[in-house]
């Protein structure tokens, strides 16, 4: 395969054309789709056409799959991938947009998601973008006394904290038995892979900061956040059927948007590669 990679933003992500996922990939083409993956933490497959069982296969040229949470929403025909639709709604009646809100994937695991991938089967016209933001880049521009402050600070992740805005969809009894209740992350962590350090933070997932009371807990979390979701740390993408994006949550915060006329279905399946525990 003849494979081209080309940037995306001056920081996060690239674009590689030429790679048809349906089809093994030789030896050369994954360690550079690999190698593209660490250095940009997003990559976006261009031009796919795969069926659910061919995107299990090719997202293993990858990782080993991850087994996600939230059962409701596997395939019944091919339950490793989940999807994501925004005409699902909550039990109160309202729209359910999955994924609103920054956020890292399932960091409530003692091991967390490395990767998530995405593939667009259904768009909407215009808007549905996904926004990423690099918290590598965030946590270098940091100044030097909040890296020594935050430096050995650990945070709870839970399923959903009592202080997230955004509100998930509920557990299946068959998922609760499997989530922990709680787990215990670093609020920097270093990329296995690269060596960077970044910020792991998830406002949807963090409940305390161990050795600060829920006050300064909180405005340490929120001063981080309005910290990293600068432009200047954001890549946003703008959906193309036939994309596949992977993205690296180990030092990446993401979010979908819901700008779009609802009238018109947004429907992708989501996959994600298994990490290690975060240090
Ligand atoms: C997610 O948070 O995994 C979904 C992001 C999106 O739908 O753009």
């Amino acid at each position: 395969m003849s494979c081209e990679i080309s940037p995306l933003s001056e920081y996060t992500g690239v674009e590689a054309r030429g790679v048809d996922l349906s089809q093994p990939l030789d030896g050369d083409t994954r360690a550079r789709l690999n190698q593209a993956f660490v250095d940009a933490s997003v990559i976006v497959i261009r031009d796919q056409s795969l069926t659910a069982d061919q995107l299990v296969t090719a997202v293993q040229n990858f990782g080993e799959i991850f087994p996600q949470h939230n059962t409701k929403f596997a395939l019944p025909e091919c339950p490793q991938i989940h999807y994501l639709s925004n005409q699902d709604r909550y039990p109160d009646g309202t729209r359910y947009i999955p994924g609103a809100g920054y956020h890292t994937d399932h960091s409530n695991a003692a091991e967390p998601p490395k990767a998530t991938v995405l593939y667009a089967i259904e768009l909407p016209d215009s808007g549905g973008d996904t926004q990423y933001v690099n918290m590598q880049q965030a946590y270098e521009d940091l100044p030097e006394e909040t890296k020594t402050r935050i430096a050995r600070l650990k945070g709870t992740h839970v399923y959903q904290s009592k202080h997230s805005a955004r509100k998930l969809m509920g557990l299946t009894d068959e998922a609760k038995k499997k989530v922990p209740d709680a787990v215990r992350h670093p609020i920097v962590r270093t990329h296995p892979e690269n060596g960077r350090k970044s910020l792991y933070l998830n406002p949807i997932r963090i409940e305390e900061i161990d050795g600060l009371d829920e006050t300064e807990a909180l405005d340490l979390l929120n001063e981080l956040l309005e910290h990293a979701i600068q432009e200047k740390y954001q890549y946003r993408h703008r959906w193309r059927l036939g994309d596949l994006a992977m993205w690296d949550n180990r030092c990446l915060l993401h979010k979908a948007n819901g700008d779009y006329d609802h009238g018109q279905t947004r429907y992708l399946y989501r996959v994600m590669l298994q990490g290690d525990k975060p240090v």
